[in-house]
């Protein structure tokens, strides 16, 4: 295998960044404030221009302050001097465009050559520039704009000795055959190697580290496998509602669309995939992909026996009322759009035959967590007494078996569980922990990702074949859903989700691992 990741190697060259949709939540919240703190920590190469792309009308000036703003508020860094914003701000500029128009195009490039050669040195008229195109805009505009970079010559051939490479948000299709339209839609405008899937998990500290933990260690991979483990869990778990503004889009979306179809079967695929042969990109993601491809549910006849909806309804949160999903700013009074879901899965392959992984996520938990569990299997004999004490009170209990927890939010950390003897004259267990905290202050997802987009990395972006493959992987669900008379099962808000999701566990003496408030 060979050492390290691909960005190791690779040269941060020097670019031109537009962002589309610039007057944007997305922008102001993650991606301005990223891109300030590459450039204050010296990731960025320094004549970089960054042009804010959107139909309303601004100038530089204008969006310079707003951009101020929202870095100030939303950054990283803290105590930014206004001489250090007025040096990057001076790289910021805005084009006003109508995105889905191509008669605006020839000027946007004639102006981006002028500031390239503005700040770069050389002549404007030199089109051959590398360029960044970042949509963080309405899903429906992905494919006008992608039309229109290509008609108004955007998008260099093959063979040009400069690059473009187009950065998608999510959603990418809203099903199995939306998305397969979609990537062949744009697979006649751009290659696959100009287009880069964002699933902002995968830029997550702890998340890349899944990998590094499991292949950098000889010690727990031969355990990682269908002989040692009896079940892997992994919730994404949040407090929020609907945050004002998302209420339309969630509505026609739902968790199983808007986190599990993406973020939660990427973990997976972190945690059941094979070693690479070589730590590459695309033999990184092939390895994924046989993960997505195994993927196997229930009966499609019956989902409901496998994987469970649920919907918030109000109630109390630290005293505070808290409004049903239904009463939610843009969601319809009757919706039937599920804001938690559970699954039972498999893996089928030799490593994970018959090994259960239960994946939930959801709003309105009473705690923000995003987890791995992986529980191990009992030792064969257990001669011992496990002790555990809550405050003061101990009892015994059976045997825990040892589990192996990824933490990816709110802390960071990894924490293997053990039973030691406990202190006495009784051989008595109790369960320890062995635990590896990150420090704070890591980067944000958003950095990484775009300096990997930067730096030509697509690791951690998601090829159109596993966006394939997880799309239909979920499309029976949605499906099964779909029909009229499927209601998704109420919980209240500040509960671990409805009843059923339990039940999928609890039918096989399992239970899900919940945690209490005081440790969010
Ligand atoms: C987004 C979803 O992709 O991820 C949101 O659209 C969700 O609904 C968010 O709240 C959670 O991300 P994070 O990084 O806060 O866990």
């Amino acid at each position: 295998m060979q050492p390290g990741s691909l960005s190791d190697s690779l040269a941060v060259t020097d670019t031109t960044i537009l962002i589309f949709g610039a007057s944007g939540d997305l922008t102001a919240r993650k991606l301005m404030p990223a891109l300030f703190t590459l450039w204050h920590e010296g990731h960025l190469p320094n004549n970089v221009p960054i042009v804010g792309v959107a139909r309303r009308e601004k100038s530089d000036d204008s969006f310079r302050e707003e951009m101020g703003a929202a870095v100030r508020k939303f950054g990283r860094i803290h105590d930014i001097t206004d001489e250090q914003w007025t040096q990057f701000a001076a790289r910021l500029f805005y084009h006003q465009i109508e995105i889905e128009k191509p008669d605006g195009y020839p000027a946007m490039r004639q102006r981006l050559c002028e500031l390239e050669a503005g700040l770069r040195g050389g002549d404007p008229d030199d089109r051959e520039n590398n360029r960044v195109v970042y949509l963080a805009t309405d899903p429906r505009l992905f494919l006008p704009a992608a039309q229109c970079l290509s008609a108004g010559g955007l998008v260099p051939g093959r063979d040009a000795p400069n690059w473009l490479r187009v950065v998608f948000e999510k959603p990418f299709g809203h099903d199995l055959a939306s998305s397969q339209e979609l990537t062949h839609q744009l697979s006649r405008l751009l290659r696959e190697d100009q287009i880069y899937r964002i699933d902002h998990y995968l830029g997550k500290e702890t998340v890349q580290n899944i990998l590094l933990f499991r292949f950098g260690n000889a010690i727990f991979e031969p355990l990682l496998n269908r002989h040692h483990v009896d079940h892997v869990q992994i919730t994404m778990s949040e407090t929020q509602g609907i945050e004002s503004g998302r209420g339309g889009y969630y509505d026609q979306s739902g968790a199983l669309r808007d986190v599990l179809q993406n973020h939660v079967l990427q973990l997976l695929c972190l945690v059941a995939m094979e070693p690479p042969a070589v730590f590459q990109a695309d033999q990184i993601r092939d390895e994924k992909l046989k993960v997505l491809q195994s993927l196997r549910g229930g009966d499609p006849k019956d989902v409901s026996k496998w994987a469970v909806a649920g919907q918030y309804v109000g109630g109390k949160i630290d005293g505070a009322a808290a409004p049903s999903y239904r009463a939610e700013e843009r969601v319809a009074e009757d919706s039937r759009r599920e804001t938690f879901v559970a699954m039972e899965l498999f893996v089928d392959n030799w490593r994970w035959a018959g090994v259960p992984f239960y994946l939930r996520t959801g709003k309105r938990l009473p705690q923000r967590m995003t987890e791995i569990v992986i529980k191990f299997k009992l030792p064969p004999l257990h001669p011992f007494s496990t002790v555990e004490c809550v405050g003061d009170q101990c009892g015994l209990v059976g045997t825990r078996p040892n589990s192996l927890v990824f933490r990816i939010q709110p802390e960071e950390s990894i924490t293997l569980s053990c039973s030691v003897k406990r202190p006495g004259h009784q051989y008595h267990l109790e369960a320890q922990k062995l635990e590896y905290k990150y420090p704070s202050g890591l980067a944000e997802a958003y950095e990484r990702l775009l300096l990997d987009v930067i730096r030509g990395d697509s690791t951690l972006f998601t090829r159109s074949d596993e966006l394939e493959a997880a799309w239909r992987f979920v499309q029976p669900v949605l499906d099964y859903w779909e029909n009229p008379d499927f209601q998704p099962e109420f919980y209240q808000v500040n509960t671990w989700g409805p009843k059923n999701a339990d039940q999928l566990l609890a039918q096989y003496g399992r239970a899900w691992v919940n945690h209490d408030k005081k440790k969010s």
